[in-house]
């Protein structure tokens, strides 16, 4: 899809459709004096009330340049924040692709152009890529938002929103592919193509490499899989030499199919665990936006990949791993295979010199049962930089809800074998997962987010479609930008 920034008048717009927010309890707006009797209509016949994500169409409207004028419900004009209009803009998105529009205009006397065209860009996004049928007729094909005036700030907002819901989208596409379709190596050949569109610096370290190094940990949890681990890095340098000294590491989770190898998972909804790489997928995404965007300071991301599987070479409940950062780690369950993983990325990103690091996972069924399917849960050593995500989060309408991570956590990971257990036992499974990580990040500012609930959407919303949700990519970009 293509989207453009205009300054044009809303009844001049020739599209398949142009779209207005119409807030509840509140007179017709000066732009639909023309069609005032049909709003009226529509109001009192109670067909369209203003709420969140109505929508309403009236065709030929006279006045308009357009072939169908839509209102689209605001809600209240008091709680109609960049959140609401984001979602205002894909739900009008996804219901009117449906309808065979092609090209839509959308009317903004204000608000914020990046949430309106994010907006746009997301809700087209379908998880449909491999129907063979019918799938192209029902995508938007072009996206204008009009403004009174175009100024150098609005202007920049689009460019920024449109960076950021591609970006989004590129997550998305890589979670939403099979585990068949989606390797190790496939995620590495991804992550090498898009930096280099990007214009950023790609390595991807082998399996010998990681032999070498020592990353057992990791190497552990591959074993299993005729499929290669990857641990794919990709770096942003800013062209003018920063500020700071601060380096910033984004780590995710790339584990392309979790059986729960040995420790095997239930069959009923094991196809879901093609999303164990959305925190991979989205720190991938986030670099991406940030090579457009740009900021002051350095960024690397790594994506331990692996694929966690069952068979003759896989390792077994009660083996005993040395990983990278020397401490020795009893798996007594192999399905806790993310954090086995994350590790030795957390101590390697130490070695390159990160001095912040963020990480993203699929981490924990705990998570869902605590926060379920609305927030993130994010876990810090260090309130600060905590703090600094929370604002990037609340900032791109990222839901994330802090958790504790008292010392009395820790003792749940003790092994009568080695320095530490792979699990924590049955309660506080999220937090005892947390502070698996936060062993490893030693005294290096780290927050760790848990995203087994909020990186798959179960079922479509207006303004999003089922799958993928490509979550952290925006709050991580912002957070960069933002430093
Ligand atoms: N990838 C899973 C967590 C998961 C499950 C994410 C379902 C999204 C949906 C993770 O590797 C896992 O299996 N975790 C176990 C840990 C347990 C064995 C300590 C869990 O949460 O049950
Ligand atoms: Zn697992
Ligand atoms: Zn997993």
């Amino acid at each position: 899809m293509e989207s453009f920034l205009i300054s044009q008048s809303f009844d001049k717009a020739a599209a398949d459709a142009v779209a207005i927010v119409v807030f509840s309890e509140e007179p017709v707006p000066p732009e639909l004096a023309s069609v005032s009797a049909w709003l009226d209509e529509i109001r009192v016949s109670e067909e369209f009330t203003g709420k969140p994500s109505e929508l309403s169409v009236l065709h030929q409207p006279s006045g308009f340049a357009a072939k169908r004028l839509v209102v689209v419900g605001g809600g209240k004009r008091s709680s109609f924040d960049t959140s609401a209009l984001r979602k205002a803009v894909g739900a009008a998105v996804r219901s009117l692709k449906q309808k065979g529009v092609k090209t839509l205009a959308w009317w903004l006397a204000g608000g914020d152009a990046a949430a309106a065209v994010e907006g746009a860009i997301l809700g087209n996004f379908e998880p449909d890529r491999l129907k063979t049928s019918s799938k192209e007729s029902k995508a938007l094909e072009s996206f204008s938002l009009l403004v009174p005036a175009t100024t150098a700030e609005i202007q920049a907002a689009f460019e920024r929103g449109k960076a950021l819901a591609e970006a989004q989208n590129f997550t998305r596409t890589l979670v939403n592919e099979p585990a068949n379709l989606m390797t190790p190596t496939i995620l590495a050949d991804r992550a090498r193509a898009m930096a280099s569109e990007a214009g950023l610096e790609c390595e991807v370290l082998d399996q010998d490499r990681m032999r070498q190094l020592g990353m057992g940990s990791l190497l552990g949890v591959a074993q299993g899989s005729a499929e290669p681990p990857a641990l794919i890095i990709v770096r942003y340098k800013p062209s003018t030499p920063p500020a700071t000294a601060d380096h910033l590491g984004l780590v995710g989770k790339g584990v392309t199919f979790d059986t729960g190898g040995v420790s095997i998972k239930p069959a009923e909804g094991m196809e879901k665990m093609k999303y164990d790489m959305a925190g991979g997928a989205a720190v991938l995404g986030a670099m991406q936006a940030i090579a457009q965007l740009k900021p002051a300071i350095p960024v690397t991301a790594l994506v331990p990949a692996v694929e966690n599987m069952v068979g003759a070479r896989a390792q077994r409940p009660g083996d005993i791993v040395t990983s990278l950062s020397g401490k020795t780690i009893e798996v007594l369950n192999t399905d806790a295979e993310g954090r086995l993983i994350l590790i030795d990325a957390l101590t390697y990103a130490q070695r390159l010199g990160c001095t912040h690091l963020i990480d993203a996972a699929t981490l924990t069924v705990a998570i869902v049962v605590a926060l379920g399917h609305v927030n993130i849960g994010a876990f810090t050593n260090n309130d600060a930089l905590l703090n600094r995500l929370l604002a990037a989060a609340k900032a791109e309408g990222e839901k994330t809800w802090p958790m504790p991570l008292d010392d009395e956590y820790k003792d749940l990971l003790k092994s009568a074998f080695a320095d530490l257990g792979n699990i924590g036992g049955r309660w506080g499974g999220a937090i005892s997962a947390a502070w698996f990580l936060r062993e490893f990040a030693g005294d290096t500012p780290w927050v760790h987010l848990d995203i087994a609930g909020t990186a798959w959407l179960d079922d479509a919303k207006p303004h999003l479609a089922k799958g993928p949700s490509g979550v952290c990519v925006r709050t991580f970009a912002n957070l960069a930008m933002n430093w």
